[in-house]
């Protein structure tokens, strides 16, 4: 069993200084299942040193990839061909990262052997019916447990058959599966989303010169194409710097830099939000980087308003709601937060458990059914259960800025699925964070 971490804040201070955080994790996860598929030798710079990528890397090195790294950053795969992975002597133990086992479950659909995928307690009690049904009609056959859930058992050897599919939640993680199932299906796949969702596998696929097409809301692919091996440079995560953003905000006194964030218009709701809400955030040095557009944004302190956050937004800033339910409880005014029911199926059920968390520390939130309506209050101290939750945890960290007393935050270890370094960089920009 894993140790577990619990860490401490201490209330109140500032937030200042210029930092990088860490590599983008979908693009990480994407850049090693990319670069094993393709024919040649990728290069990754700013690969995601954490858990969730890493758990993508071994099942590729479990499936005979050679893959060196990583090492500050950098990951070199020597790529074995779209049809050249080989049947892993053992189930894949995915951990926590839901990543890995969606998109998973469509590239080893169309393998020619069997694989079986596993993961922690958490990735275990995750629903996967949204990718083993449509799977299913694309004629994979998958073997999950009763109620829908990993372990999967993934049979080789099926033949898959093209076909579109309306996606009936906007899921970036289920259109990638699709996609992925579609290189090895006959005829074209599509998937149409419902509302704009993250778009970095139809860009890598793209940099690694196989076609897919955009059309509206729809994405097509086939079979015909193959994979050239590429360079890759994965900008910093705008998730991870999310918790920056927020802080920054919220503390008094506060200027801080964040350097080389990927601002893919299908991840900046955090910054649409926040700017609605009265945040000062100014945007850098905009660049393309390798087919991703990428800046250092710059944020200071403000006070800011509660508001009703537009529908649309929620997709585009769906891992950032944790933080941004600590910023409605430092706004003035109520925030409310609608259409967002996909929160519960994430890490933990992050509307519960974040509203249990706020009430204990005496802010005035209350969970809906599918999001959360929280009135600006004061933070006070205490003990909040992130539940094994990696951006819980760290978003009641970053509550600590605006607090009057520490708060005790537990069951922290799994900030090392996707910000290993949260505090060491939280603590180098002036947050008192402990961690036991
Ligand atoms: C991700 C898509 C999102 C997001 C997750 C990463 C991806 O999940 O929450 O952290 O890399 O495609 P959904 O597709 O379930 O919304």
């Amino acid at each position: 069993m894993t140790q577990t971490i619990t860490f401490t804040v201490q209330p109140g201070g500032s937030l200042r200084g210029e930092i990088r955080v860490p590599g983008d994790k979908s693009m990480s996860h994407r850049s090693i299942m990319l670069g094993s598929l393709a024919d040649g030798v990728t290069h990754v710079r700013g690969f995601l040193n954490a858990e969730d990528a890493l758990a993508t890397l071994q099942a590729f090195r479990d499936m005979g990839v050679e893959i060196e790294g990583p090492e500050n950053g950098e990951v070199t795969i020597h790529g074995v061909g779209k049809h050249g992975l080989q049947q892993p002597s053992q189930p894949l133990y995915l951990g926590n990262s839901g990543t890995s086992m969606r998109l998973l479950s469509g590239l080893l659909s169309g393998q020619a052997f069997d694989t079986e995928l596993t993961g922690d307690t958490s990735l275990e009690s995750r629903p996967m019916r949204r990718v083993t049904e449509p799977l299913a009609k694309m004629g994979a056959v998958i073997e999950a447990q009763a109620d829908g859930t990993a372990p999967l058992k993934i049979k080789g050897n099926t033949p898959l058959q093209g076909m579109h599919y309306e996606m009936p939640i906007a899921s970036a993680q289920v259109k990638s599966c699709l996609l992925l199932a579609g290189m090895y299906a006959e005829g074209e796949t599509s998937v149409a989303e419902p509302a704009p969702t993250r778009d970095h596998t139809e860009r890598m696929l793209n940099g690694f010169s196989y076609p897919v097409t955009r059309e509206d809301n729809k994405a097509t692919i086939d079979s015909s194409g193959s994979l050239k091996a590429c360079e890759i440079d994965v900008p910093s995560d705008i998730s991870s710097a999310a918790f920056f953003l927020v802080g920054a905000s919220i503390a008094e006194n506060s200027e801080v830099t964040l350097n080389h964030v990927g601002i893919n218009p299908t991840r900046t709701g955090v910054i649409d939000i926040l700017r609605l809400m009265g945040a000062d955030i100014t945007l850098m040095n905009e660049r393309s980087v390798g087919g991703e557009p990428v800046a250092d944004i710059r944020v200071k302190s403000s006070q800011l308003q509660g508001i009703d956050i537009p529908e649309e937004l929620v997709p585009l800033a769906i891992d950032e709601f944790p933080v941004l339910f600590v910023a409605a409880a430092c706004a003035q005014g109520q925030t409310r937060l609608t259409g967002a029911k996909e929160l519960r199926v994430k890490e933990s059920d992050r509307i519960q458990v974040m509203a249990d968390g706020l009430q204990a520390l005496g802010v005035d939130a209350v969970a809906t059914e599918d999001g959360m309506i929280i009135n600006t209050s004061p933070i006070g101290g205490g003990v909040v259960d992130s539940h094994g939750d990696h951006r819980i945890a760290m978003a009641f960290s970053i509550a600590g800025l605006r607090a009057s007393a520490p708060i005790t935050i537990q069951d922290c270890e799994n900030v090392n699925t996707s910000f290993p370094e949260f505090r060491t960089l939280a603590t180098r920009l002036g947050l008192v964070l402990e961690s036991q």
